[in-house]
């Protein structure tokens, strides 16, 4: 294997990382080098994430930023905070997501996956973007999008985000999954020539809280799927891969959905049209908090 390369001098933001994949990455690129920007739901469980990086790193320049992804307001405030803290961004790992049991509807009046798994990434990146391409800001971006097979499930019904007419745990997952793909793949196309790659992946079927959070669907998954589930370092791998390595097709990953850093098939619903759809759609939804 070559020594992997040192991430000295690049910053890097990882959503949902004091947990699971998200935290396997956010150490990886610390033990790097990389000044890193967790950013958590639990300031509890974020300072505990920071304080074990930082011991397993020796690595200071890790630091915490809270913000709960269900809230478009409060994935607003972070941004800024973020914008404020850090004048160059290298690289945004949009991971932070899960699924939830029976419907819920947040104060802002999201779907409550639909918002916490597609809508605040989404205006995460759209508040970082300007820094990221910004003058002075040299070098290759990256933005990676955890995505999952589970995209597979449904198509977009665009008069239905919100999922008020047939919901279910693993129709939301699954959509808000397909967002997160085909969001990869629009910014791509729209930012491809100013030196951004922009990818999603599937980590497969991890052993990581998640299963334990998703309503009785989740759980019940969780203890079906527990022995064919690999470990959260080999989850995390293509992760890791896509957000910094110099392999030919780790940089020319830009617009691609990947599984085990190869390139799987795609659902046939999971079109160039849908994408820039989506794109347009949430611009319209996150306006009001950029
Ligand atoms: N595990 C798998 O088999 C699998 C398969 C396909 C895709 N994925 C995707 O992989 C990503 C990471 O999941 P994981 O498996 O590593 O599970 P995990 O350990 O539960 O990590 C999920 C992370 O997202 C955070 N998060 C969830 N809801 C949030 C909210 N409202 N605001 C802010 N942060 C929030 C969690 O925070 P808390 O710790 O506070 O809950 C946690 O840090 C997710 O996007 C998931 O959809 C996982």
């Amino acid at each position: 294997m070559p020594t992997p390369q040192d991430l000295s001098g690049k910053t890097y933001i990882v959503t949902g990382a004091n947990s699971g994949i998200g935290y396997e990455a956010a150490k990886n690129f610390a033990s790097r080098g990389a000044t890193v920007a967790l950013v958590c739901r639990s300031e509890s469980r974020g300072r505990d994430a920071v304080a074990s990086i930082v011991a397993a790193t020796g690595n200071a320049r890790v630091s915490l930023y809270v913000a709960d992804f269900s809230l478009l307001s409060s994935v607003s405030k972070v941004a800024d905070a973020l914008l404020a803290d850090l004048p160059v961004i290298d690289v945004l790992c949009n991971n932070a997501g899960g699924a939830n049991g029976p419907r819920t509807v947040t104060a802002e009046g999201f779907e409550t996956t639909f918002v916490t798994n597609h809508l605040s990434g989404f205006l995460l990146m759209r508040k970082l973007l300007g820094r990221m391409l910004g003058e002075g800001n040299t070098g290759m971006k990256r933005v990676v999008f955890t995505s999952s097979y589970g995209h597979n499930n449904s198509p977009l019904d665009f008069d239905d985000l919100n999922l008020e007419k047939d919901y279910t745990t693993l129709k939301a997952y699954g959509r808000s999954k397909l967002m997160n793909l085909l969001t990869a793949r629009e910014l791509q196309r729209r930012h491809g020539d100013r030196n951004i790659v922009s990818s999603s992946f599937h980590p497969g079927a991890v052993r990581t809280p998640i299963w334990g959070k998703g309503g009785l669907v989740g759980r019940v998954l969780g203890v079906v799927l527990y022995p064919f589930m690999v470990s959260v370092e080999q989850g995390a791998d293509t992760f890791i891969w896509l957000a910094s390595s110099q392999d030919e097709a780790s940089v020319n990953a830009g617009g691609h959905y990947f599984y085990k850093r190869g390139r799987p098939r795609t659902a046939a619903f999971a079109t160039d049209d849908a994408a820039a759809k989506l794109w347009q759609v949430s611009e319209r939804l996150i306006e009001p908090y950029l």
